[in-house]
């Protein structure tokens, strides 16, 4: 057995849509293994892909443009089962004689679905008088049925909103079952999938980490692996994948820039060295850090100096270590996703945070374990592997730490009344049962000082600034509407048991327009 799930897989060709990535969600959450391609991925790679159903994505252009994006005509003939979704529907329409147009009006947002037949990806769904409210968005239809295939389901706009050809076990529906505001979407996937690919559900966490730990032997062999530990999931997970395959082949190496959270240093250390028995590496560069920031206001030369600086030691302490062979890298599928894509032009410009990257000159060669996950799999597996619920649910951290939440210059002052009050605000999100349900949530010192009264004191302090917010990826974000008793205590706390802060105020701006990190 090389990995049960070899076999047991979706090819989702991508045309540029902005919710492709969703529809591999909803398959994997299906427990079934799927990847997503370029839209031109060649024949023969699609052969050694070896899936057992294609699904094609929606996407921005018409089927009837000039250059508009195709797939090789080949794959109609495989007999692998096809999915066309949206602008899939339109293509398989085309490419079997079908006349797609421009519609009179376009159709966005929610629908109503009559289904015409329930006998295979329509099956067994809840309907309310034999309908369903599904998600579409498409300014093209079908004009014309192609040649033997036949309508299961319309809406009021589109007469032609789910078509099949059951022999050829093609597929195609207009809207979008990928996205949340369709009714049972995730079911009519599974239907596709389980039913008409007839694949096994066999993509579970355990069964990840059982490929996983064969695949990372055999590409290791004898050899080193340096691992750079940040506390964050994804190198946590990384960390723990590999010390279970390669033991004390692996190293750890964990840089305190002194940028961190309250205890942060020592729970890291004590969860990976003494719980897990990880070969861990502690670099105190605390100093280094604050002695290269003297001064530094500008964000964007605080995030230089620290990605620079992280590098250096981090080159420093590999040399010191030792020969390694390969360097461990918490890479996620949509970082991979992304790189690949096709981007039509429609396409959002995602401007991204580099987190902690490591230069390529650094002449390891990399191992990437959970570059074919996504974040909620990545937990999963962590769980499976015993990695403590704090560190699985940890909000994100930036690289540049707290240096980019002491707005202006940065002292040892700062970062330490910084820190005394992110870590009440945390605890209190904790104890009141509110952590998990928000993205992402710190405080920010502010370089201002504003008049209070304390006793009978003028007092003349800094001002603390709490965010929360809420979001899917951190693309877009909304203020956390937490409970005022949970502001008014986080509030007091703060004011009552950090020296030097005579005021906390909440962040209500959303993003965009505000990013969600001050800086
Ligand atoms: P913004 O502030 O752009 O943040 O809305 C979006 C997400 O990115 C994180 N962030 C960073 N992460 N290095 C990082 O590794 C950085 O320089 C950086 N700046 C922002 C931020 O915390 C949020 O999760």
């Amino acid at each position: 057995m090389k990995t049960l799930f070899q076999n047991e897989k979706i090819l989702i060709l991508d045309f540029g849509s902005q919710v492709s990535q969703l529809i591999a969600r909803r398959i994997r959450e299906s427990h079934v293994y799927c990847e997503i391609h370029p839209y031109n991925m060649s024949l023969k790679e699609l052969k050694t892909f070896n899936p057992k159903g294609i699904i094609l994505s929606g996407g921005p252009s018409s089927v009837y443009a000039a250059n508009a994006p195709k797939p090789p005509d080949e794959i109609y003939e495989l007999g692998i089962p096809i999915l066309g979704i949206c602008y899939g529907l339109q293509l398989i329409a085309q490419h079997y004689g079908g006349h797609v147009d421009k519609a009179a009006e376009r159709e966005y947002g929610r629908a109503e679905l009559t289904i015409l037949n329930e006998e295979d990806l329509f099956n067994g769904l809840q309907l309310t008088k034999g309908r369903l409210t599904v998600w579409m968005s498409h300014g093209d239809r079908i004009e014309n049925l192609p040649e033997d295939f036949e309508i299961i389901a319309r809406t009021d706009n589109s007469p032609v909103a789910a078509i099949r050809n059951k022999n050829k076990n093609i597929y195609a529906i207009q809207f979008h079952p990928e996205v949340a505001h369709t009714d049972q979407g995730k079911d009519i996937l599974k239907n596709f999938i389980l039913k008409i690919c007839d694949v096994q559900p066999v993509w579970t966490p355990l069964n990840f980490v059982e490929s996983q730990l064969e695949k990372i032997r055999e590409k290791v062999g004898g050899k080193r692996v340096l691992c750079g530990l940040s506390g964050g999931v994804d190198s946590s997970v990384v960390a723990l994948l590999l010390h279970k395959a390669i033991g004390d082949q692996l190293t750890c190496v964990f840089v305190n820039n002194g940028l961190l959270r309250l205890h942060e240093a020592e729970d890291v250390q004590r969860a990976f060295r003494e719980h897990f028995k990880i070969n861990l590496v502690y670099v105190d560069a605390g100093e280094r850090f604050l002695k290269a920031l003297k001064g530094v206001a500008d964000p964007e030369k605080k995030r230089k100096i620290i990605g620079n600086l992280f590098i250096e030691i981090f080159e420093d302490e590999a040399r010191k270590l030792g020969d390694f062979e390969f360097l461990a890298q918490g890479t996620l599928y949509p970082d991979v996703i992304e790189s690949v894509s096709f981007k039509g032009p429609s396409a959002t410009i995602k401007s991204h945070h580099n987190v902690g990257g490591l230069p390529e000159k650094m002449h390891f060669k990399l191992i990437e374990p959970l570059r074919e996950l996504f974040k909620d799999e990545v937990r999963e597996v962590g769980f499976q592997l015993g990695l403590d619920e704090k560190i699985l649910y940890r909000h994100p951290f930036p690289g540049p730490g707290l240096a980019i939440r002491v707005l202006g210059d940065i002292t040892r002052d700062k970062l330490d009344t910084l820190r005394k009050a992110d870590y009440i605000a945390i605890e209190e999100l904790r104890s009141h049962g509110l952590y998990r349900k928000i993205w992402q949530a710190f405080c920010i010192l502010l370089p201002v000082q504003s008049v209070g009264v304390m006793g009978d004191e003028r007092t003349y302090e800094n001002t603390i600034v709490f965010r929360a917010v809420t979001s899917l990826d951190g693309m877009t974000a909304d203020w956390a509407h937490i409970p005022y008793d949970v502001l008014s205590r986080i509030s007091n706390r703060i004011i009552n048991e950090v020296n030097g802060v005579n005021r906390v105020a909440y962040d209500i701006s959303s993003k965009p327009p505000a990013t969600i990190e001050w800086e």
